[in-house]
């Protein structure tokens, strides 16, 4: 006899479609407000977005884990354990493979169109190649979190790029809609900040779709948000990384010349802290300002959101 297995994950509804919205700043707007996130298909260039997706399978083949011609990009049952647990700290960050995103004029024309003006794009970029999951019991969203929650100050609206199809088997990433104005929703155990409880979450809000390339999501900081576990036989390929449009307050990026518990020079420009001032470490922790010297070191990158002369939020480029 077969038991009937409950679903690992909520039903999701479809993304609304901003496409028809461009070239309309009152409707985008309006959009946003409503939903703290833009969803657009297929306005990326499909070529840019396939030279990007190669460099993710030239990545897989050199750990041995994929063809970097196959089509699919299947997993071929090789050994995972030298590709690293955290996400942050791939070899294609560590070569910075964003900037070939980051600079591209095809890429960068839709976010001329969509914002009215350049975007600015902020250096912090995580690169995703997820293989499929040994565990097929477990619930399927990885991390529900708002990541406004470890960034606050900074302006930048969040930009995930699916770099290949992403049917609802590979997973991808799940939102959930119209709550970016809710304040934070993750609760704290101390000072720290637990993820979000999938129960605490509407489940009639939950939102996601099957991504092809050319497809964009844009989200607010205060958006929650989850990857959802790939139960499939490929590796899920996306890139998510900030942008924002260039005539904002765009924060402040380049190496420390100068750093102290009172402030900090970076690229020459030299801004304070205040008691407001939220300093990262390298895992997302807020740090005492006295503490930022012994940690902080000259030649550093780093981004620096700020008001004038004073640093809203400082965490280091990866
Ligand atoms: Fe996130």
């Amino acid at each position: 006899m077969t038991m009937a297995t409950a679903p690992l994950i909520p039903a999701m509804g479809e993304y609304n479609v901003s496409n028809h919205l461009l070239g309309d700043p009152a409707g985008l707007k309006a959009a946003w407000d409503r939903d703290g996130y833009w969803f657009f298909r297929d306005v990326l260039d499909r070529q840019a977005i396939a030279e990007l997706r190669q460099i993710y399978m030239d990545y897989l083949s050199e750990l041995g884990v994929a063809d970097p011609q196959d089509p699919e990009a299947r997993y071929n049952g090789a050994d995972l354990s030298a590709m690293p647990k955290m996400v942050n700290e791939t070899a294609m960050n560590e070569r910075r493979v964003d900037r070939v995103l980051h600079r591209d004029p095809r890429i960068a024309s839709f976010f001329r169109r969509l914002f009215g003006c350049d975007p600015f794009w902020v250096p912090f970029t995580v690169h995703r190649q997820v293989p499929p999951a040994q565990d097929r019991c477990a619930r399927r969203l990885e991390f529900i979190h708002q990541d406004g929650t470890y960034n606050d100050g900074l302006d930048f609206l969040i930009c995930w790029i699916p770099l290949a199809e992403i049917t609802p088997d590979v997973g991808g990433l799940a939102l959930v809609e119209g709550v970016h104005r809710r304040g934070s929703l993750h609760r704290k155990d101390g000072m720290r900040i637990l993820p979000i409880a999938e129960e605490d979450i509407e489940v009639e809000r939950w939102r996601s779709t099957h991504y092809r390339p050319g497809d964009v999501l844009l989200m607010d900081l205060n958006t929650p948000h989850s990857g959802i576990t790939n139960h499939s036989d490929r590796f899920r390929l996306s890139v998510d990384t900030r942008i924002m449009p260039s005539n904002g307050n765009v924060p402040v990026v380049g190496a420390i010349d100068a750093v102290g518990a009172e402030g900090v020079t970076i690229g020459g420009r030299a801004l304070r802290f205040d008691a407001t001032s939220f300093v990262r470490g390298l895992r997302g922790d807020q740090m005492p300002l006295a503490d930022v010297p012994g940690r902080y070191r000259i030649g550093q990158e780093v981004i620096a959101a700020v008001t004038g002369d004073i640093v809203r939020n400082m965490r280091p480029i990866q």
